[in-house]
């Protein structure tokens, strides 16, 4: 028998139809650490998500190292770059990745990687996304800002920093997200018309 535990569940009094509404991808933070308290509540906010049959395939890797997030910066930038092709879109991407002034984790204190198990009958990635949104919109209702970095797939993949962070070699990281104090309130991103492909309706 799998052992039952109890979710920690914190009431934050924010409907969560204003979480969806309000949670903005955050790239500007203070220096104020994130509790590990906290942090522990924004896990277990993400493994309330679904999983398909329900394989719970996530785990997680924090990283609340300034010197290790640099570093892991510098080699995603390399890494992207090294991945754009040399000439056409990706242009103003590229000039981002080229200022030394550029961190792909800005000045978050706190990373949180959402590996997915490998090898499972249902592919981890949908379930690692969901537990993602899940954590974003618990960090947005607790006060928190968070910003996904996809940037930073890539060099989290590479066997080398897997093995730095304790990541086993039958899991891909699938999802960083930044976890923070911010510094500023984004301006809402302007969202386009959803298109509804066809509303199918009885005669
Ligand atoms: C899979 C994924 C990867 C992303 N990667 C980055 C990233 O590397 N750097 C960044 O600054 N924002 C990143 N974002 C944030 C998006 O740019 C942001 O969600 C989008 O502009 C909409 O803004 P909003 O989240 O405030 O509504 C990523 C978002 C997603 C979903």
């Amino acid at each position: 028998m799998p052992t039952i535990r109890q979710p920690r569940w914190v009431r934050s009094g924010v409907d969560v139809i204003d979480a969806i509404y309000q949670r903005r991808a955050v790239r500007e933070y203070t220096p104020r650490r994130v509790a590990t308290e906290l942090v522990e509540t924004l896990i277990d906010a993400a493994i309330q998500a679904p999983s398909a049959v329900n394989q719970q395939p996530w785990a997680f890797v924090v990283v609340q190292d300034a010197e290790l997030l640099a570093r892991v910066s510098d080699r995603a930038k390399q890494l992207c770059l090294a991945r754009l092709p040399p000439a056409g879109p990706g242009g103003e991407l590229r000039d981002v990745l080229l200022d030394p002034a550029f961190r792909v984790f800005y000045d978050a204190t706190t990373l949180i990687v959402i590996c997915g198990r490998q090898g499972t009958s249902w592919p981890a990635e949908e379930d690692c996304c969901l537990a993602a949104q899940n954590l974003m919109l618990a960090a947005h209702a607790l006060g928190l800002g968070t910003c996904p970095i996809g940037l930073a797939r890539g060099a989290l993949n590479e066997a080398a920093t897997k093995g730095e962070l304790g990541i086993p070699e039958d899991h891909a990281v699938v999802m960083p997200i930044l976890v923070g104090y911010p510094r500023s309130t984004p301006d809402p991103v302007p969202r386009e018309e959803p298109r509804i492909l066809r509303w199918v309706r009885p005669a």
